[in-house]
């Protein structure tokens, strides 16, 4: 059967792919607005850095910073408008996934007319994007290489992807070092993200041949080094493989789908407020499971890969990294689950979940998440 698999045209990653950041950007334009998180890639000097290097290769800079971890809408407003009146004409993402989907997604509107709440709800947009490149701080979301932008409008309230070919970077740059400074709370959750990530595109029902071998190396090569880049920020060998393998993921899902994971977390993670990772991480094992004799062949390579049982590693790894095993803390009730099932099982990610997923499956694995049922 015929199968596609597009990409970003051209991905640095390793150490030093951050020094080529002001040739890559100067083949695209010769102004650029950079967009940052909140703090920490000024705090650990990168954004000097980044000022410096283009400065260096002719490009003219400004720089917006304060991305919150959950995006708003109305962010991506602010970095059109700034990009508009600095006339940039490549926008830089530095920082973790946050800062990247809101650059992202600028980019991609930059040049069209109406407010991206408009587009959010479905209003069409041609494919006339300014030029981005993305630069990961964090190695789980794989913004890097998708053509989605995960954002929320806290009106609804609704947290979901604007999606679009035109959204691909023109460049990702993926350097190790970048990662290696965040707290251990926020490398065990992207990394948990990316390792999610990676399964479930390896369990997708429109995996072919190329993700899923993207998929199996970045399970492998997360699976072996989580641990080490989370409490060993010296271990610059552990920051290359997860940087390494959640880019492998990205380039896996964002061909093949996701599955009942990232169906689920997008309502959760509007209404309790948690982290995207943390909540992939919990909700893994139950996913692994519920899907085992689905894929048997897959799950027993997954199985092979960490020589044990799947599901049971990544248990293990939740604990060891720090992350909870259950959400029992939220506080969640009985009466909340039927709408999060209904917000859950129609969503892209749902429908390439390998095992078709009803709405009392995704209320049965709530319950035992939320410590509602053993
Ligand atoms: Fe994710």
């Amino acid at each position: 059967m015929a199968s596609s698999f597009s990409t970003v045209p051209k991905i640095l990653h390793g150490q030093g792919a951050f020094d080529q950041l002001g040739g890559v950007v100067s083949e695209l334009g010769d102004r650029a607005l950079i967009v940052s998180g909140q703090g920490s890639m000024r705090r650990q000097g990168f954004l000097d850095r980044a000022e410096a290097l283009l400065e260096k290769a002719g490009v003219a800079s400004e720089v917006f910073e304060g991305v919150p971890p959950e995006p708003e809408l109305a962010s991506v407003d602010a970095v059109r408008s700034i990009a508009a009146e600095c006339r940039a004409e490549v926008i830089i993402g530095i920082g973790g996934g946050s800062a990247l989907d809101v650059a992202k997604a600028a980019a991609g509107l930059l040049k069209q007319p109406l407010p991206i709440a408009d587009y959010f709800y479905g209003a069409p947009f041609s494919d006339q994007s300014a030029a981005f490149v993305a630069v990961p701080s964090t190695f789980g979301t794989g913004s890097e290489v998708t053509r989605n932008a995960v954002l929320s409008d806290p009106e609804k309230p609704l947290k979901q992807s604007i999606r679009s070919e035109s959204f691909l970077a023109h460049a990702a740059i993926v350097d190790p070092e970048l990662g290696r400074g965040a707290p251990a709370e926020v490398k065990a959750a992207s990394t948990l993200d990316a390792l999610t990530q990676a399964i479930e595109a390896f369990f997708s029902i429109r995996a072919t041949p190329v993700t899923e071998s993207l998929s199996f190396g970045a399970v492998a090569l997360l699976a072996a080094h989580i641990e080490n880049f989370v409490f060993h920020s010296d271990d610059l060998d552990a920051a290359e493989n997860c940087a390494t393998g959640s880019l492998m993921a990205g380039l896996a899902f964002g061909n093949a789908g996701l599955g009942i994971v990232h169906g689920v977390v997008h309502p959760l993670g509007i209404r309790y407020h948690q982290p995207h990772g943390l909540l992939c991480g919990v909700l893994l094992p139950h996913a692994l499971r519920f899907n085992r004799d689905h894929v048997p062949g897959q799950y027993a390579l997954l199985c092979g890969i960490v020589k044990q049982d799947i599901a049971e590693f990544c248990t293990t790894l939740l604990q060891n990294v720090g992350l909870p095993g259950d959400l029992s803390g939220l506080g969640a009730k009985a009466e909340d689950l039927p709408i999060l099932a209904k917000e859950s099982v129609n969503t892209a990610s749902t429908k390439t979940n390998p095992r078709p997923v009803r709405e009392t499956d995704i209320i049965e694995i709530l319950e035992r998440v939320f410590g509602l049922k053993q």
